[in-house]
């Protein structure tokens, strides 16, 4: 028994190193608007803005490298999470002795998208 706890405490220390390096392997790498996000944090964002826009993620990305620029789809992406950001940034600001913060909405993809591409216009 004296013997085994510290094989066990060194796999342990093992585990948890292994688990250091995968995630630092994983950490994004070229993010330029969601910089406060961890990788898990912005999977689930590109996942609200897929089914916001209605499309997969190869719409956007290589799929074999995510960080690569080389879709011009993703760039565009890009401008359009940017504006999301902003004006969400004003939603916060909004007046609260005119409006509740509860009642507010953040803006996402699906706002303005519906879950297609194409934004349904009057004319
Ligand atoms: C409309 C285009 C678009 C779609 C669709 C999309 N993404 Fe993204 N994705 C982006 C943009 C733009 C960035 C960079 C964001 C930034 O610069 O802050 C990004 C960044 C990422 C990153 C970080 C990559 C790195 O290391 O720099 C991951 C991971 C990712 N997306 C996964 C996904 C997954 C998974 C899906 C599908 C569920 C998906 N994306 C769908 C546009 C898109
Ligand atoms: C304030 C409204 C609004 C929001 C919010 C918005 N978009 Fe858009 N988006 C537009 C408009 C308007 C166009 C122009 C295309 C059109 O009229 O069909 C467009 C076009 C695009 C295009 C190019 C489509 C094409 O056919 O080439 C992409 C890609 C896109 N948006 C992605 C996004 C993503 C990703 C998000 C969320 C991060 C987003 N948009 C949020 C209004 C919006």
């Amino acid at each position: 028994m004296k013997r085994i706890i510290p094989v066990i405490a060194a796999c342990f220390v093992m585990t948890v190193l292994l688990d250091v390096s995968v995630d630092a392997q994983r950490a994004p790498k070229n993010v330029k608007v969601l910089t406060d996000l961890s990788t898990r944090e912005i999977r689930d964002y590109m996942k609200s803005v897929s089914s916001g826009i209605g499309e997969k993620c190869d719409y956007c990305h290589n799929l074999k490298d995510y960080s690569s620029d080389e879709k011009e789809t993703k760039l565009i992406g890009r401008e359009f999470i940017k504006l999301v950001e902003q004006v969400n940034e004003q939603v916060a600001a909004i007046n609260t002795s005119v409006m509740n913060k509860e009642d507010l909405q953040p803006v996402t993809c699906y706002t303005c998208h519906a879950g297609e591409l194409a934004i349904i216009s009057e004319d």
